[in-house]
């Protein structure tokens, strides 16, 4: 194959807490890589999550939804395929599983808050995958934290190693710029060109006489701190970077669409392109001829009424042609894949071709789940997709009760898509639904109305955490199973559930069964 195809992709998604500036920075990415004229584009999105109702409204107009998943584009002959996280703390289960289909990560965060929950617990699954991460420190022309103590926040929250790339000189009213280490420039702001591709302009050398100018009598200080971070500062290595040890920083406003350029001529430089994927069959390189790929995120698709869905395949080898078969392992099955779809920047076109590192849309008539593979080659199955025990649960109720099947189909597939979990309790009728946040039980009213024609109540229940239960020792597990039978469920992958009351219940049980594993994560195998 030909190789450029995939070494020149870069396939990446940007990790923020709400408000540090994700839409902006992506939007002004799109500007600088000249996929949308004006930015604003993206920006119509955000009001997305600003009530349940706006967001289901939203919902309704799938299209957005969907070709906002996957932007692709073209910059400094790179093509960057940047993936959308849920804007919504709700759905962070389906940032988790975004993370496993992109090679590396840019975290945003807000220059005077620093380090925020959400981006810590993100941060601490790209820390699981070794998953390179670039930082980007935001809204400098607002009063920031100093930048060196910013450095050290950095490194205390994360425990990584982080170099300054660019520093800044002030923030707020008194923002002046940025000084890039590696051109010995400085950059400097002016405020007011967000919108445009305004090249900001720069002074070479930070001793130069138009330095000195520019600085005034803040110039001995500036220098002498610029100095000081040179020395102090660890210095950037890119195979530290690439393997997750060390995050290059770099200090900007994406309102004012200052910094970003910086950020992203470096990105396509240092940023690691398809990496090589674990399956159970061996390492799949990205230079192997043979495709293969897996399901990462399943989605509505524009019209719900059909319940078409669109199934997200990272690939990660060999080429996608328009029309070609390949295996969906999990259901052996052939499929004849001609019109999946590609992301250009927010409008969806029919691909002829795909590469290492791009995500296809494969329409999905409810028999594609999330962490399926497709392959040309033998069977394989990709590793590392997670599903992560929920924190909420209910139980849930049709209230007509001739539509019980209907909420049968409606929730098996909600959970096959991701939107929740659901466990059957062995020894009842009930059926839970397990989510990380609330919104999600409203988002399952909803489409389970919608879409279903099932209209449903949720009655609290005692469940306060779910375990997924295994053991090498078969007869350990079946006395287990049977001694606390009243507290399994098998959950919508049919996997063995327990179901704790409370933190001291889970405690307990696990000590008096020391042969069987508990686990807060399941990996979604696709063989089941
Ligand atoms: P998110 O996707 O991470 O949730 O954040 P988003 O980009 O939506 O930004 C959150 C708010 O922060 C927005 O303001 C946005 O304009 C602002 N913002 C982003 N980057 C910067 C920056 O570099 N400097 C400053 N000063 N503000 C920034 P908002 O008032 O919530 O929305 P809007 O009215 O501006 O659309």
């Amino acid at each position: 194959m030909n190789s450029e195809s995939h070494t020149q992709r870069k396939t990446f998604a940007i990790i923020s807490h709400p408000d540090a500036g994700k839409t902006t920075v992506t939007e002004k990415m799109l500007l600088l890589g000249k996929a949308i004229q004006m930015a604003g584009t993206v920006r119509a999105k955000k009001s997305s999550r600003q009530t349940t109702s706006d967001w289901m409204a939203m919902e309704r107009e799938r299209g957005i939804s969907v070709t906002t998943s996957v932007m692709q584009f073209l910059y400094k002959e790179t093509v960057i395929n940047l993936l959308d996280t849920p804007g919504h703390a709700d759905f962070s289960e389906d940032t988790y599983r975004t993370l496993t289909a992109v090679d590396s990560t840019i975290m945003v965060v807000d220059g005077a808050k620093g380090v925020e929950p959400r981006t810590r617990k993100l941060i601490e699954v790209c820390r699981m995958r070794d998953s390179p991460v670039i930082t980007l420190v935001n809204k400098l022309d607002r009063e920031s934290l100093d930048a060196l103590s910013m450095i050290d926040h950095l490194e205390n929250e994360l425990n990584i190693e982080c170099v300054p790339l660019t520093w800044p000189i002030g923030s707020g009213r008194s923002f002046l710029g940025i000084y890039r280490f590696d051109q010995d420039e400085i950059i400097q702001f002016k405020r007011g060109h967000g919108a445009t591709l305004y090249e900001y302009p720069i002074i070479q050398g930070l001793h130069s006489d138009a330095a000195k100018e520019f600085l005034g009598l803040m110039y001995a200080e500036v220098a002498e701190s610029i100095e000081l971070v040179n020395e102090a500062c660890n210095t950037f290595d890119i195979e530290a970077y690439q393997t997750g040890q060390q995050s290059p920083v770099f200090f900007g406003s994406a309102l004012q669409n200052f910094g970003i350029t910086e950020l992203l001529d470096k990105f396509v430089l240092i940023a690691p392109g398809p990496q090589p994927r674990e399956t159970d069959n061996g390492v799949i390189e990205p230079e192997g001829s043979t495709f293969s790929g897996f399901i990462f995120k399943i989605q509505a698709n524009m019209n719900p009424k059909h319940r078409d869905r669109i199934a997200f395949l990272r690939i990660c080898s060999g080429i996608y042609r328009k029309g070609m078969k390949m295996k969906h392992v999990r259901l052996g099955r052939e499929l004849k894949v001609s019109d999946a779809v590609t992301f250009m920047a927010g409008s969806r076109a029919q691909v002829e071709e795909a590469y290492p590192g791009d995500i296809i849309g494969l329409h999905n008539h409810g028999t594609i789940r999330i962490g399926d593979s497709f392959t040309q080659g033998s069977d394989l199955h990709f590793r590392g997709i997670p599903s992560f025990a929920p924190e909420l649960f209910r139980k849930v109720r049709v209230k007509d009760p001739t539509h019980a099947k209907r909420l049968k189909t409606g929730m098996l597939q909600l959970s096959e898509e991701g939107v929740t979990q659901i466990f059957n309790p062995v020894t009842k009728q009930d059926m839970i639904v397990g989510a990380i946040g609330v919104l999600q039980f409203e988002l399952v009213v909803f489409r389970l109305q919608e879409e279903y024609g099932a209209e449903c109540i949720f009655e609290p229940c005692d469940i306060f955490t779910v375990r997924w239960v295994s053991s090498e020792d078969t007869e350990k597990l079946t006395q287990f199973s049977n001694r606390v039978r009243n507290q399994l469920a098998v959950d919508g992958g049919g996997h063995l559930t327990f179901l704790a009351t409370s933190r001291p219940n889970l405690q307990l049980v696990q000590e008096r069964w020391p042969e069987i594993q508990f686990s807060a994560m399941r990996e979604l195998a696709t063989s089941e």
